[in-house]
């Protein structure tokens, strides 16, 4: 149907009859003379049909582009000519096609939206079709193809196998709820959708098939945000006699080339590396984004015997932290900003957060503006400015609590006030982030949870160590940051059955529990098992940091609303009595039910 794409009709072309194919950006009928900016996914070019009094025939093809409207989808034969008018925002701006056809392939109704404007968010992925026909659109999916194709290119040539696996199965615990498919021929049966494909490529591994990649849809039925979406891709990978170190090392380097490929960026040779303990420590955060300098202090030492009770309470406490963070430049704020910084402290969970303004710090206590200064004595003051390294210009905020909570709101305030002073470094930050522990202790339940999943090795390798530290315990998981983002996560694994049987006692899981949910897996364990580790990166973030967005919505061709809807096709949605029948299942009520989750549904 046509000859050429629109956007790479260039100068090359002067004097050629091209055929091209798009839909119309606009129409400007200017009388007499009408331009048509057609767009096709390699961009825009202008056609010009105007009516010349020599040339009777002319009249006919400016009467087919005035009848052009937004969208019309369009065929359009012509003769590439310089123009006169050159366009420099667009890579065909040099020239322009006189038509000599003009053919609307079909007609396009009134638009919902129009491309120039920046419509919700609703009615973008209600029209997705629409939206994505849109360059910027059209330029971050290719994005992510570009990187899924380079990812696949390294790993074939590394020698991986890409073998898929079930996406009707049992469920494989990653801390999501699962969805749920029920079954027809076993009443009262349910698949779960994979979480990921972490048991069937343990099983791989124990099938000899040594090294396994699948770019893998999982699914995970959680609470959303722009970097979570409930069905996401993970490129999936495991690899049969490593340790960490061997997996990490070739990863890091595909991802180094991949970057190289994809983005023309030189990531760090080597990766930085930081323990979860310092990296919560120095960040708050177990993804910190090392893009900013900013780093917390911890002044519990300094103020343990202050007048402040907060802090004193906290400093003393086993499991307490008091830390400080310093923003250079920082007096500048208003009041009304340090408010803004304490709601969003207190949004990640701080009971308040306190804060120095040094005016002058030759004035010692005079050039100290702070509502707890009064709690302080000169030398805790000065300890306090000496050990954040504050200066005249700054200001330095406090925090106490619990450990974690103060990590969390400390590392969340980290990150608002680098961005908001402009302090964030345009540059790409990877990392590893290494010993994480094993368990978490969740109060709630009262008992340990594992940090990463349940199959991921301890570093000790006896079970009855393991059982006599589990709370300090450190694994042999790890995950892969950028830029603040966790982009993939994975560990060595368990590969011996009792260790993965005292890790299922440690979690609370019971015997018969262990039996009914993973039998196969401890059983496949007992038939020579080798040393076996992995990761999977999250496709989607990988994608939206290199196109550049924040949403992982935005590289995800038809995605999910927040609140786990396809405003497209308007799923999930009721289905009739007689399809339920004949899946055993009978809805409770419909009431509570739709504003359920699916699992609840069931
Ligand atoms: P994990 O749960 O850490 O590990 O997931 C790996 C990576 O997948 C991405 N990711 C997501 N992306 C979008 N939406 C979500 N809801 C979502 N959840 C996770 C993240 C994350 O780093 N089986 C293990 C891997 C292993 O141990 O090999 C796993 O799934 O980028
Ligand atoms: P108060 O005496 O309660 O008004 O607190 C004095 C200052 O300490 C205020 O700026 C509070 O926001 C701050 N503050 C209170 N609780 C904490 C906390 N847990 N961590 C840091 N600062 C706090």
């Amino acid at each position: 149907m046509r000859t050429h794409y629109c956007g790479l009709v260039t100068e090359a072309l002067i004097g050629q009859t091209v055929t091209v194919c798009g839909w119309a950006d606009v129409a400007r009928n200017l009388g007499g003379v009408c331009f048509i900016d057609l767009r096709d996914h390699e961009g825009i070019v202008q056609v010009v049909a105007e009516v010349d009094v020599a040339r009777p025939e002319t009249a006919a093809i400016f009467a087919d582009a005035a009848a052009v409207g937004y969208e019309d989808c369009l065929r359009i034969t012509g003769t590439v000519r310089a123009r006169h008018s050159v366009n420099d925002k667009i890579a065909t701006g040099r020239v322009e096609i006189v038509a000599s056809t003009i053919e609307i392939l079909n007609k396009s109704d009134k638009l919902p939206f129009y491309s120039h404007e920046t419509p919700g968010e609703d009615v973008r992925l209600k029209y997705r079709y629409l939206d994505l026909r849109s360059p910027v659109m059209q330029k971050r999916m290719r994005k992510r193809i570009a990187l899924v194709q380079a990812l696949r290119r390294y790993l074939d040539a590394a020698g991986f196998q890409d073998i898929e696996t079930p996406i009707l199965t049992k469920a494989t615990p990653e801390g999501a709820r699962d969805y749920l498919v029920p079954s027809r021929v076993h009443a009262g049966e349910f698949f779960a959708l994979p979480q990921s494909p972490q048991l069937f490529k343990q099983l791989l591994m124990m099938a000899g098939m040594d090294r396994y990649y699948q770019i893998a849809r999982c699914f995970r039925d959680e609470d959303l945000r722009a970097d979570r979406q409930p069905e996401f891709t993970q490129l999936d990978m495991e690899f049969a006699f490593v340790t960490e170190r061997d997996i990490q090392d070739f990863v890091e380097g595909m991802v180094r080339a991949i970057f190289k490929e994809v983005q023309d960026v030189s990531l760090a040779d080597p990766f930085p590396r930081l323990s979860y303990a310092e990296a919560m420590r120095r960040y708050g955060s177990d993804k910190p984004d090392l893009r900013i300098a900013l780093e917390l202090v911890d002044v519990a030492e300094t103020v343990k015997g202050c007048e402040f009770k907060v802090f004193t309470d906290w400093a003393n406490h086993e499991d307490g932290r008091v830390a400080a963070l310093r923003l250079p430049g920082g007096a500048t704020l208003s009041r009304k900003q340090i408010d803004e910084a304490a709601a969003h402290a207190a949004k990640h969970g701080a009971k308040g957060l306190a804060w120095m303004r040094v005016d002058d710090l030759a004035k010692g206590r005079e050039g100290i503006n702070s509502p707890i200064a009064k709690f302080l004595d000169d030398a805790t003051l000065s300890a306090l400015l000496a050990q954040t390294g504050a200066q005249t210009g700054d200001l330095v905020f406090f925090g106490a609590g619990p450990w974690k909570s103060v990590c969390d709101f400390m590392g969340a305030l980290r990150l608002k006030v680098a961005r908001d002073a402009g302090l964030v470094a345009d540059t790409w930050a990877p990392l590893w982030v290494t010993d994480f522990p094993m368990f978490e202790w969740d109060a709630d339940e009262s008992r340990y949870v594992a940090l990463h999943h349940p199959f991921t090795a301890p570093r000790v390798d006896d079970e009855a160590d393991l059982r006599a530290n589990a709370r300090t315990a450190v694994s042999r998981g790890y995950d892969m940051v950028l830029n603040g983002n966790e982009i993939g996560g994975g560990s060595v694994r368990i590969h011996r059955s009792s260790m993965q049987s005292a890790v299922f006692d440690l979690l609370g899981i019971s015997k018969d529990e262990a039996q009914a949910k993973f039998g196969f897996l401890l059983e496949a364990l007992r038939y020579g098992a080798p040393p076996h580790g992995g990761i999977a990166f999250g496709i989607d973030r990988m994608a939206a940091l290199l196109a550049g967005t924040d949403s992982i919505r935005d590289v995800i061709a038809f995605p999910k609303t927040a609140s786990a809807q396809c405003l497209l096709t308007s799923a999930p949605s009721p289905v009739p009595d007689r399809q339920l029948a004949e899946l055993h299942i009978r809805v409770r009520d419909v009431g509570a039910a739709s504003a359920a989750t699916p699992a609840d549904r069931g």
